[in-house]
Formats: structure tokens, sequence, C-alpha cells
């Protein structure tokens, strides 16, 4: 069974893919060209539900962990749980203009490009922390008891989008995804 760390950062690894694909849809939006509007909501959609529901609280359950054991990381560690928030609301910022946008209420594109650029650049800031800095001291850290302790207190819930069963709000998202992208750059259970 794949350990916690393992299991976020394969997370990680998709929410790359996502990046990448927003990434996309931002450059035809500066451009003046008509970006993939639903593509984007569903990119959103996704990371405001399952992201910040599932994967944002276990991390923050062994950031608690290692902060008590490793006061050193408490700076550390604040940042990233205020760039949690951070990540929440922009994305939920983005969410609702992109809804805007496809039910043709006056939005501003920039308003649009400025937070599909902000949640792209501060998700992957904040990903490179976990992955270079944070996690690596979490796996020297932590002993089994705590790795037990914090896994007794995590909610084993299906990823909507990469889990065993695509959901079919997430359908067209996933199409896009096996379209437009290297798959082995993926994690998922679909392989
Ligand atoms: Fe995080
Ligand atoms: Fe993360």
């Amino acid at each position: 069974m794949a350990t916690l760390l393992e299991t976020l950062h394969d997370d990680h690894k998709n929410y790359a893919v996502l990046l990448d694909l927003l990434s996309t849809e931002a450059d035809k939006l500066e451009k003046g060209d008509e970006p993939d509007f639903v593509r984007m909501y569903d990119i959103a959609n996704y990371m405001v539900s399952y992201p910040d529901t599932f994967h944002h609280p276990h991390e923050e359950l062994i950031f608690d962990v290692l902060r008590a054991l490793d006061p050193d990381c408490s700076a550390q560690v604040l940042e990233l749980n205020n760039e949690h928030k951070q990540l929440a609301d922009t994305g939920l910022a983005l969410r609702d203009a992109v809804n805007g946008a496809i039910n043709d209420a006056i939005i501003p594109m920039d308003m649009i490009l400025d937070n599909a650029r902000a949640y792209i650049n501060l998700l992957w800031k904040h990903m490179n922390m976990e992955e270079g800095s944070i996690f690596p001291k979490a796996k020297s850290t932590l002993e089994d008891t705590e790795w037990q302790m914090i896994n007794d207190n995590i909610s084993q819930v299906e990823d909507p989008l990469f889990g065993d069963v695509v959901q079919t709000q997430y359908a067209k998202l996933y199409e896009g995804i096996i379209q437009n992208t290297d798959t082995s750059l993926l994690f998922n259970n679909h392989r």
C-alpha cells in the first residue's frame, strides 16, 4: 500500500498536468484567442473540490506533527498553511469568474487571466517547497507511530478525477487530459 507521502506526491504529478492544461488556456486568453472556458472551469472546480478538501488537509496533519517535533520547520509550515488558504481563495475566484464567462456575464478577461496565472504560479511554488523541503523533512523526522496516528485521522475518499472511476462531471476534463498529455506523466488507476 502506498504511504501517505507517496500518495501526496502522486497527487502533485496529476496537479502538474492540470496546471499545464490551465496554462495552455491562459496563453490563448493572453493572445486574444478564445480559450476553452469549460475546461478551465472543470480544472478550477476539481481543484477547489478535491485537493482543497482532502489533499491539503492531509498535508496539514503531517505539518502539525512535524512542527511539534521540529520547531525549526514552523516558519515553513506557516507559509504552506497560508498558501493552502490562498490557493482555495484564488481557485474559487477563478472558478466563479470562468463560470460567469460561460454564462455570458460581463467578466473582464484580465480578471480570469490574472487569477489563472496567480493560481498556477502559487501552486507550482507551493508544491516545490513541499517536495523539495517539507516532505523530505517529514520522511526523516516522523516515526511509524506518528504516521499511524495520521493515517487513522485521514479520510479515505476516492479521487473523482484520477481515482478508480472518473465521475461524470469530470468525464470531459479527463478526455481532454488523455488527448493533450503524455499520460506517462499521470498517476492514476486507469493505466
Ligand atoms: Fe500543500
Ligand atoms: Fe501538496
